[in-house]
């Protein structure tokens, strides 16, 4: 499986995902800044891969920052923070890992630890965000997979894969681990996700070698796939779900929703725990990225509508939690109602929002 992203001495390397499928290249990012650049940039994206790099960033920030004690490396965290914070707005996990960088320092700092011992600390918490971040999409894979029908296809949109993530992926997570485990591999129906065509660039180019059957449709395809029965569930990842269990994930998501909900397809979003706003109450909170409208007007640098046309681009869409078969996290699986279940299934860890949050039991939870 492709390395996503990785720490070396050198710096943060990632693979650089606005060349695929065509060229293979990595790319090093030297500085807390070009980290920045990269997420803004959609070098690396994917709500999990983006919490990494941030986590990264911040930690490449600290270690090049000059002094001898954690005062003196507080103004490179701080500013570190708040560079990756302005990077992309919706994908909570970004905010995630830079509290949790943030709370390592302060950790570090309170423990009595020298700049040199902070600059460690940091850099080894920003290697376990990715260790851990791979290992939960392998346990979200092992719960997500009895959910999968055999003998019918898997539908996914955008790409929710080992390239989204540390490695291994969320809802490619799912898929991955159907393939481990059963006789036949599971057969993928890829939407191309227009307008940056992360399902066509990266999703099949992903499950293609793995040597996972998939077949790329364009986006709006889909009811017509979805209405000819071949199709078991849909399974997407997410950029953040609100307490409530309101998803926002990849722009044409919501309508695939309606799509699975009117012929009887299972609709699953599999999300790490650290994907979970529960500090929102419902997804009208979540702020939607609005992105160029050149990304609209053009494909591939080439014009595909008139000049000065009106354009909007919103990234991601809302899909409103009544559309939600289940939530696969690697910690179970959470259904309705999910005011009650995502906070039970996120007890004992710390996404945002849930020290906010009382303990409640544990209906739905699998
Ligand atoms: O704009 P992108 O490519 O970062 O959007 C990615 C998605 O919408 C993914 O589905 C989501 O981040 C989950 S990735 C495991």
């Amino acid at each position: 499986m492709v390395k996503t992203i990785e720490w070396t001495d050198e710096g943060v390397v990632m693979i650089d995902q606005t060349r695929l499928p065509r060229e293979v290249v990595f790319v090093t990012c030297r500085d807390y800044r070009e980290v920045a650049e990269a997420i803004r940039g959609m070098v690396i994206r994917g709500a999990p891969a983006i919490g990494v790099a941030a986590a990264m960033g911040v930690a490449l920030a600290v270690k090049q920052a000059p002094g001898r004690t954690a005062a003196d490396l507080q103004p490179a965290l701080e500013q570190a923070a708040q560079c990756m914070a302005a990077t992309r707005p919706t994908a909570v996990n970004l905010f995630w890992a830079i509290a949790r960088m943030k709370r390592r320092f302060a950790e570090s700092q309170a423990a009595g630890a020298d700049a040199g011992q902070i600059r460690e600390a940091m850099v080894a918490e920003a290697r376990q965000v990715l260790c851990e971040d791979i290992a939960g999409n392998q346990a979200m894979g092992r719960h997500g997979a009895p959910l999968v029908p055999s003998e019918k296809s898997i539908m996914t949109h955008c790409n929710a894969g080992a390239l989204a993530t540390g490695g291994y992926g969320t809802a490619l997570g799912v898929v991955r681990a159907v393939a481990e485990t059963r006789r036949q591999p599971p057969h993928v129906f890829s939407c191309e996700t227009r307008p940056f065509l992360q399902g066509a660039r990266l999703t099949v180019w992903e499950l293609q070698q793995d040597g996972i059957p998939v077949t790329l449709i364009t986006d709006n395809m889909a009811g017509h796939v979805l209405k000819s029965g071949r199709v078991g569930c849909i399974i997407v990842g997410a950029d953040r779900i609100a307490r409530n269990g309101d998803v926002a994930n990849k722009i044409g998501t919501y309508g695939l929703a309606v799509l699975a909900k009117e012929h009887g397809v299972p609709f699953y979003v599999a999300v790490p725990i650290s994907t979970l706003d529960l500090s929102l109450s419902s997804g009208d909170q979540i702020p939607i990225e609005q992105r160029s409208p050149r990304e609209v007007t053009h494909v591939f640098g080439v014009p595909v509508a008139p000049e000065g046309i009106d354009v909007e681009n919103p990234a991601f869409d809302v899909t409103p939690h009544r559309y939600v078969a289940a939530i696969i996290t690697e910690r179970g699986v959470a259904r309705a109602p999910y005011e009650q279940t995502l906070p039970s299934l996120a007890q004992g860890c710390t996404p945002v929002g849930l020290s906010t949050e009382p303990a409640s039991g544990g209906p739905g939870i699998m």
